[in-house]
């Protein structure tokens, strides 16, 4: 039997999981860094350790890996290289160059890709949109990115950046984003405008969300106000994607997941009044069901995709 294995370098944790070829979940695991950003040197180093246990264990399952997908918050070349990570604070990091070496020829392939690309792929290929052929899945991270499944296939674009939706400005007068922009889309809808307007410092993140989570339940006025404020930011941040690409759906992933409820109505609401097409040119949203490990996920769905089409041979 074999096992693929991906893998997520988020801006406080690192996670992995391994599955079989079928995408069942064989293992998972998780760092935090409890709210400090990690480095390129932890990250390649947590990277290393996990490979090295998630390979001995499926040595006693006798399962084989077949290869390994790193997902990165950032701007990832088609050579592997992070260009700009922009809430990592990374440039110019040689992480496939670098994973190589500290993995010493690990006998199977290593690949890095953009976060939201991979989390686009899991959602592809297990999600509840599972096989939709026009996809777009819209990260709630620190920042906001896009994965864009067009036809059926993954768009990367000229160098592998497309779907930087993050950073196209959508206030000139918006708050200073990590990019050194100001009023990019993650500054003004990224998970980092709720807590900040909510008056919560982004620590641990999922801590902070939970209080969030509660005070809305409770019908906290000003939570209620700052939720209404961001969920119309990305609805204009989604009615540009529907406009630019016509897509069948728009996943709401990562941490936009738990905030649903109080986003989606804005989001529709934007989109009606602000896709030119007739019917909303066909574009439901919706949030993900794969939840906080979407990119690690997708790590291991395009390891399977490369098999899958021959790119990486299934060594017997
Ligand atoms: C980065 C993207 C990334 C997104 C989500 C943005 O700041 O520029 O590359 O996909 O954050 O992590
Ligand atoms: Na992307
Ligand atoms: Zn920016």
């Amino acid at each position: 039997p074999y096992a693929a294995i991906g893998i997520e370098i988020n801006v406080d944790y690192v996670t992995a999981v391994a599955v079989d070829l079928s995408g069942e979940r064989l293992l998972s695991w998780r760092r935090s860094f409890a709210g400090a950003t990690v480095t390129a040197g932890q990250a390649i180093a947590s990277v290393a350790a996990i490979v090295r246990r998630v390979v001995n264990r499926m040595a006693k399952e006798e399962r084989q890996v077949l290869g390994l997908t790193v997902g990165v918050p950032g701007l990832v070349g088609t050579d592997g290289s992070v260009r700009i990570a922009p809430n990592l604070g990374w440039h110019d990091v040689d992480l496939s160059g670098d994973l190589a070496k500290a993995l010493r020829d690990p006998g199977f392939s290593v690949q890095v890709d953009n976060d939201a690309n991979l989390a686009a792929l899991a959602e592809h290929r297990f999600g509840s949109q599972a096989g939709v052929a026009n996809l777009v899945y819209l990260t709630g991270e620190i920042g906001v990115g896009a994965g864009v499944i067009l036809d059926g296939r993954l768009r990367r674009g000229g160098r592998g950046y497309a779907g930087e939706i993050g950073h196209i400005q959508l206030d000139p007068l918006g708050a200073e984003c990590r990019c050194g922009r100001l009023g990019c889309l993650e500054a003004v809808a990224g998970i980092g405008a709720v807590l900040e307007h909510a008056a919560l410092s982004p620590a641990e993140v999922e801590v902070e969300l939970d209080e969030v989570v509660r005070l809305a339940h409770a019908g906290d006025p000003r939570t209620l106000n700052v939720l209404g404020t961001v969920g119309r930011n990305l609805g204009k941040g989604v009615a540009m994607m529907a406009n630019l690409l016509n897509p069948d759906v728009v996943i709401l992933g990562g941490y936009y997941v738990p905030l649903a409820p109080w986003l989606l109505p804005e989001v529709e609401a934007e989109l009606r009044g602000r896709t030119i097409a007739p019917d909303l040119g066909g574009c439901r949203v919706v949030a993900s069901t794969l939840g906080y490990g979407a990119a690690a996920l997708g790590g291991a769905a395009r390891v399977l995709d490369s098999v899958d089409s021959g790119r990486l041979p299934r060594v017997s």
